[in-house]
């Protein structure tokens, strides 16, 4: 693509949007990891977590991931962006995953929607028990 001598206005602000789009793609992916462990590109996950750290009966936000534990033993994973509007949920509580930007409410072992505004379901991730350790991806 070449770059016209005098851009118009329209170049201008194709070209800012491009580098925004770019920007927020970086910096998205960075705010994501958390303390997760880095899976070496800018793809979500995977991540560890210590099986003992997720509540029986809750669960705990590992971004960019929801790690749930519905039963003794049994482990769920989901994508933590709430399907409304794609903020990160929250909080986990006994009941449900919360999505506190406009009150949410998604299923501890299978991510469906217990409360709007969200009409889709939790993206579900993989989880891989080794021993002690989860890991999502
Ligand atoms: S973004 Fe989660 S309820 Fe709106």
């Amino acid at each position: 693509m070449t770059t016209p001598l005098n851009p118009t206005r329209r170049t201008v602000l194709n070209s800012a949007g491009i580098a925004a789009v770019t920007l927020c793609l970086g910096g998205c992916a960075a705010a994501g990891s958390g303390s997760a462990t880095s899976g070496g590109s800018s793809s979500a996950g995977p991540v560890t977590v210590n099986a003992a750290d997720i509540p029986v009966g809750s669960g705990k936000i590992v971004a960019p991931f929801v790690v749930t534990q519905p039963t003794a033993g049994t482990y769920e994973a989901f994508s933590y962006l709430c399907t409304h509007q794609g903020f990160p949920v929250g909080e986990v509580t006994d009941a449900a995953i919360v999505c506190e930007h406009h009150g949410s409410n998604f299923s501890l072992s299978d991510g469906s929607v217990l409360h709007g505004p969200a009409t889709k379901a939790l993206t579900k991730a993989t989880v891989t028990v080794s021993g002690d350790t989860l890991t999502i991806s």
